[in-house]
């Protein structure tokens, strides 16, 4: 690895950034203290205050142009600066400033939104999805713009702060804004990397298509002595439906659900192969007795390149203390499919509505709603940005990054590619036990400086690259 060929800017904004470690820390301390759960009505005013406070940091970075775009849910949050010149090219940064809701709130060993430092992580929701990550992005532009006073390409930002809910607003506004938001290439940091050490480029992310289920039976709740037997139970028929989704095994039974599926090549088999992932530490950190899925396909291959059907949650009937005989009226079901390309949300809708209602006896009324969706990414693993990024985790980090598909989901990389035309680069700091989405969430401190570190790198590597058109 040679620390030399960097540019006395890029120079210049690597001393700011490690001259400036606690005052980023403390900063980050307080976006997390913003409960900013952008799908949970009463933290309306947290999320749009997280969104102001985010505008505020991306000012005092140096970035202009800085607004929130209304939009009948969450704000979006944009800023550029365009002054390379006209020879450099742009980079267009993506994050969330939402965040997960922090329920179960009595698993969290410390407050969800007061952060707390512990062995080198930060404790908090958000902490590593996607705060942490989207702030290491103006923190290092603020590094350029600040130590260097310019930076060695044209930046643009948008942040949305419905992510975790769907992306609704910010998937109007991609199509609707082309030329606001034209770049040579996305960067986004809301990924995970294989080991403190050790750095990895996603190329592929599995797309969504959410689903409502909503069962009802009689028009109201009743006693399950007087009408058992006699008027069949939601609750029942939510279970027989759900049980002939998939095969114990993993399988999806909806007929239609795989015939769009891409098979994996050999060549991409053996790729996936060579991911070194540690089976029992990974089984480990999952606390699950043993790991399970699809017969014919590996581990890794199950989480990253093959499709699956989760119910999320189920309510209906009574869940409180105690008992209560009563057959419920109405049940619900929230359903997630992760796809793989060439699946559409909207074929796999269709294909689970048909089904479903097929199944469904006559003694109940099924509805089934389409909530979100998006399609999956697959990403050149070969183009310059990417080698940019590979570059500029091989100078922070001292290892080449090894290549993975995701099996989470981020929507936008699909809007990305359809209506701008634009790859992206999912150059991630997260690891894969900051428990995301779960209690007790983190980040690894020490990466959090090494990310801000890898984003100064990567702007000077990808002017570098984009410029020479070398690649
Ligand atoms: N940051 C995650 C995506 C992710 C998950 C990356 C796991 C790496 C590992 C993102 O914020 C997320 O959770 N997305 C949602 C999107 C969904 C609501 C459409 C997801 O995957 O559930
Ligand atoms: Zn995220």
């Amino acid at each position: 690895m040679s620390i030399d060929n960097l540019t006395s800017e890029t120079q210049a904004a690597l001393a700011y950034a490690a001259g400036r470690q606690e005052q980023h820390l403390a900063e980050l301390l307080e976006f997390l203290r913003i409960p900013s759960v952008g799908t949970e009505p009463v933290h309306k005013a947290d999320t749009e205050a997280a969104a102001n406070w985010l505008a505020e940091a991306m000012r005092a970075a140096g970035l202009e142009n800085v607004r929130l775009v209304a939009t009948p849910r969450n704000p979006l949050v944009y800023g550029d600066w365009l002054h390379a010149g006209p020879e450099a090219p742009t980079v267009l940064v993506y994050g969330h400033y939402d965040v997960q809701p922090a329920d179960p709130l009595d698993k969290w060993q410390t407050p969800p939104f007061e952060p707390t430092i512990k062995d080198n992580y930060i404790y908090a929701r958000g902490a590593s999805d996607d705060k942490g990550q989207v702030y290491i992005h103006v923190k290092s532009v603020a590094a350029y713009l600040q130590g260097a006073g310019r930076l060695p390409v044209n930046v643009k930002f948008i942040v949305e702060g419905e992510e975790e809910s769907g992306g609704h607003s910010l998937a109007a506004f991609v199509p609707e804004n082309e030329e606001l938001l034209a770049a040579g290439v996305a960067l986004i940091s809301d990924t995970q990397i294989l080991g403190p050490n050790q750095p990895a480029l996603v190329y592929g992310l599995r797309g969504m298509c959410y689903v409502f289920l909503d069962i009802t039976g009689p028009d109201h709740d009743l006693h399950s002595g007087s009408f058992g037997g006699g008027v069949d139970n939601p609750l029942n028929v939510l279970g027989h439906i759900v049980a002939r989704l998939k095969e114990p095994d993993g399988r999806v039974l909806i007929p239609g659900f795989y015939d769009k599926v891409r098979p994996l090549t050999e060549q991409e088999r053996r790729l996936l192969a060579e991911y070194p992932l540690d089976e029992a530490a990974w089984l480990r950190e999952t606390g699950a007795p043993q790991s399970w899925g699809e017969p014919d396909y590996s581990l890794v291959e199950r989480l990253g390149a093959r499709p699956t059907l989760d119910v999320n949650g189920i309510t209906g009937g009574y869940t409180g203390p105690g008992v209560k005989t009563v057959l419920p009226s109405t049940v619900h079901a929230k359903i997630s499919m992760r796809l793989v390309p060439d699946q559409t949300p909207q074929e796999i809708f269709a294909l689970f509505r048909d089904y479903v209602t097929a199944i469904a006896p006559p003694t109940v009324q099924v509805q089934c709603t389409f909530v979100h969706g998006g399609p999956a990414s697959l990403i050149d693993y070969t183009i310059p940005a990417m080698k940019a990024a590979a570059a500029a985790y091989e100078r922070v980090f001292g290892r080449k990054p090894v290549y993975m598909r995701e099996g989470g989901s981020i929507p936008v990389v699909g809007l990305f590619q359809r209506y701008l035309g634009m790859q992206t680069v999912l150059m991630g700091f997260g690891l894969t036990d900051d428990r995301i989405h779960s209690p007790n969430e983190r980040f690894y401190l020490p990466n959090y400086y090494r990310g801000i570190e890898t984003a100064i790198h990567f702007l000077a590597e990808y002017a570098k690259r984009a410029m020479s058109a070398v690649g």
